[in-house]
């Protein structure tokens, strides 16, 4: 018989508080914080709903970019992805910018260190430096542009028609999609989204065929297959309007099903389906929902800014202020193009940006 030194404790499982109880605690701490919270369409719907409700933003990255640099609060709140975060911390270096969990990251930013990046980029001087929002602060400080999926068409194109070549850097699928759509020379880094790269084409022309009326819908980190199928390419807020802007009533939408939160707010009338991720079985990465985005939850958020509150900023985004003016130059370069273009706000969200059009 084990001593009563050897019996384990018994882990005592904390009774979850109410989702009611919890947004009343988040709302109180981001008054005394000064806070806004910036979301991003993949997180948890509540998050979403609170975004909202509390004058912050739902968008994509584009969007959330400009709007925490734009917004007046002390302290923005990013529920997304450390990549988003650090965009944020860049582009405001004077607020403070909490996570629910500095924990969240992308498959993308991982695969792309910045040293070998610097190496990659070393080895082929003559070309333009164009590199996703999915990146650490570190790659962004080695590019020479920063584009979004709702930018990128726009901004590979112009820089093709100045007779440019391009080193494009992470995402492959990506890269190949604006190749494709610019005839731009470009050299692409192999890197992919866990999500997007798990969208299968032959199970997508089966399900066209089951729902021959059904607009397709592809967020173009999907595999070229994938997106040759597509009546629409683009980011998370250009296919929200075109879920709302196309006559047809079903939708069959390539990318995570964290959006299908907005897209069935926004139009209750419409269906829609997820794009097949499954083969002939299922697999445990077949959910369609980003591990890291899932990581973000009201009950994170409350601990996060009620930690803040004592004054133990645990999940702050902290960027070397050297390094954040170096990642900036690029991120304005972008924006700035995106103003001039009059990429214009969304009607989903406190803002939001064009479609990329048909493939
Ligand atoms: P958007 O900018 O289109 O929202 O994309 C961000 C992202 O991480 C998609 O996987
Ligand atoms: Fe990164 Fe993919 Fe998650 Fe977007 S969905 S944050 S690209 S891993």
């Amino acid at each position: 018989m084990p001593s009563p030194r050897q019996i384990p404790k018994p882990i005592v499982v904390e009774p979850a508080a109410e989702p009611t109880a919890l947004v009343g605690r988040i709302k109180a701490a981001m008054r005394s914080l000064d806070a806004v919270l910036v979301a991003h369409y993949y997180v948890d719907g509540a998050l979403q709903d609170l975004a909202d409700a509390t004058g912050g933003c739902v968008a994509d990255s584009l969007e959330m970019a400009r709007f925490g640099r734009d917004h007046p609060a002390q302290t923005l709140v990013v529920a997304g992805v450390r990549f988003m975060g650090e965009t944020a911390k860049i582009l405001s270096p004077d607020k403070r910018v909490l996570m629910p969990t500095l924990e969240a990251t992308c498959s993308l930013d991982l695969g792309c260190p910045a040293k070998e990046f610097d190496a990659f980029c070393n080895e082929h001087p003559d070309r333009t430096v164009v590199v996703y929002a999915n990146t650490s602060a570190a790659v962004k400080a080695r590019a020479d542009w920063v584009t979004t999926s709702s930018t990128g068409l726009d901004i590979v194109r112009h820089l093709h028609a100045r007779g440019e070549k391009i080193l494009w850097a992470p995402d492959i699928h990506l890269g190949r999609y604006l190749q494709a759509q610019t005839g731009a020379d470009m050299l692409l880094w192999s890197g992919s989204c866990i999500v997007h790269d798990e969208f299968k084409a032959i199970e997508l022309e089966l399900l066209r065929r089951e729902h021959p009326r059904a607009k397709v819908l592809v967020h173009p980190e999907s595999p070229t297959a994938v997106i040759a199928q597509a009546d629409v390419v683009g980011s998370t807020t250009q296919l929200l309007q075109a879920a709302q802007r196309l006559e047809a009533d079903e939708f069959i939408v390539a990318t995570d099903a964290g959006i299908m939160h907005k897209m069935r707010q926004a139009q209750p009338h419409k269906t829609f389906l997820e794009a097949p991720t499954a083969g002939v079985g299922a697999t445990c990465k077949s959910c369609a929902h980003c591990p890291w985005m899932a990581m973000n939850s009201l009950s994170q958020l409350a601990a996060t800014l009620e930690a803040a509150q004592r004054g133990e900023a645990t999940q702050e985004i902290r960027v070397d202020r050297d390094l954040a003016q170096r990642a900036r130059r690029p991120i304005d370069r972008m924006l700035a193009f995106a103003a001039a273009r009059k990429v214009a706000p969304s009607p989903f969200a406190t803002q939001g940006s064009q479609g990329m059009g048909p493939a």
